[in-house]
């Protein structure tokens, strides 16, 4: 058998590294080809992702960068669609919700190569995300679902999907974490490699902010109001903000950079994974608007404000230590408050987010790849 198995953007590598890890054990071993879209491609978004993960650098690259999102999705879907007629491969796995993973697996479904979809199941109810599209129509086109939490079957029930397709693994994001931790460089080493030493004194509170939603970040009320909050903030405990692209793209176009010019508050650039876990674990708190930092700060117990009306993944507010904030400065202000006088929800780890998620898609892949050759 052999698997096309598709990255595209920065949280989609920590998530295949643990599964392709685990599919590598399997007898017999599936041919596994990792395609790259290249939705992401800087290296800071990109590249020094893959020797942090051990990720195998890709076998196949398209190179479709940044567009609008129908022309980058018609893009990967073209380009695609060619390395599937080429490889015709058993089936093809997916993860999480960017544009690439519906693209891909469009093309799979027309071609009737089986998607396997990784990260199935999570709902915002809220159309207007690009991802809620995307994470709705990939479900649809999924053979095989695998589920970080457990209400995600009900979405998928409530949506049609057959309960034999859903299977609740757990959080292969957490694999990647829970495997990496120890090697996570404690904050001020962080600051150092970044000309910051001593923006913190060592095992003071700070805070950790990202921000790259497109429903943030290209209103510009929105990120005035948000980028004032994290000034205001930062008049309480230092606060570090590492800029993603989009981000810092929208600062510059709206002339509000100099927004950020305040004292304790300092921007940095995308960070590589282990310094943002370890920035992450030192926090007093995390503001982010970010999927997976809510679930990795659910992870490491470490406060989180969600700085949306929203989230797909509910278990992190339900169990987590997470909390949705919105994006009113003043209410997020009174939360931060909150968090600095009481310490903030402390949660506990969901199920099954114990590392070992990765080895459970395996078996049922490994299972359906052994269904599939006793009917041929
Ligand atoms: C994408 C995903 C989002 C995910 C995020 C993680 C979609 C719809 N969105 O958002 O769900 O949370 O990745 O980072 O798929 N850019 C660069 N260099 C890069 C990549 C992007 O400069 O390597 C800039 C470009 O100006 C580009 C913009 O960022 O136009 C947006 O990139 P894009 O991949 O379209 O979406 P993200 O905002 O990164």
């Amino acid at each position: 058998p052999r698997l096309l198995c598709v990255v595209a953007a920065r949280p989609n590598l920590m998530k295949m590294a643990p599964v392709l890890a685990a599919l590598r054990q399997l007898e017999p071993a599936p041919v596994l080809t990792l395609v790259h879209t290249g939705q992401h491609y800087d290296a800071a978004m990109n590249a020094q992702f893959f020797s942090a993960l051990d990720l195998p650098p890709p076998d196949i690259a398209l190179d479709v960068g940044s567009a609008n999102h129908a022309v980058q999705t018609a893009e990967v879907m073209r380009r695609f669609d060619a390395v599937l007629e080429q490889q015709a491969p058993t089936a093809t796995l997916v993860v999480g919700d960017v544009n690439s993973t519906l693209a891909c697996a469009l093309v799979a479904a027309k071609r009737n190569v089986p998607v396997l979809h990784v990260e199935a199941g999570l709902r915002s109810f809220d159309r207007a995300m690009p991802e809620e599209i995307n994470r709705v129509l990939t479900d649809q086109l999924s053979e095989l679902l695998f589920t970080t939490e457990a209400g995600a079957a009900d979405n998928l029930l409530r949506e049609g999907i057959p309960s034999a397709r859903i299977h609740f693994v757990g959080n292969v994001m957490i694999d990647t974490l829970l495997r990496l931790l120890p090697g996570a460089p404690a904050p001020e080493q962080v600051l150092a490699s970044h000309n910051l030493a001593g923006f913190i004194a060592r095992g003071a509170p700070y805070a950790l902010l990202t921000l790259h939603r497109a429903g943030n970040v290209d209103d510009p009320q929105r990120l005035r109001a948000l980028l004032e909050m994290a000034g205001r903030l930062s008049a309480r405990l230092p606060v570090l903000f590492p800029l993603h692209p989009r981000t810092r793209a929208r600062l510059e176009q709206f002339g509000m950079s100099g927004l950020l010019d305040q004292p304790h508050l300092a921007c940095l650039p995308p960070l590589g994974y282990l310094d943002m876990l370890g920035l992450m674990r030192g926090a007093r708190m995390v503001l982010t608007d970010s999927g997976g930092v809510q679930e990795e700060t659910t992870a490491l117990g470490v406060p989180c404000l969600t700085l949306r009306d929203n989230t797909e993944r509910p278990i992190t507010i339900s169990e987590g230590s997470n909390a949705l904030a919105g994006r009113d400065p003043a209410v997020i202000l009174a939360l931060c408050d909150d968090i600095l006088q009481y310490g903030g929800k402390a949660g506990r780890v969901p199920r099954l987010w114990d590392g070992h998620a990765a080895p459970r898609i395996a078996a049922v892949v490994g299972q359906w790849l052994a269904q599939r050759r006793e009917r041929a």
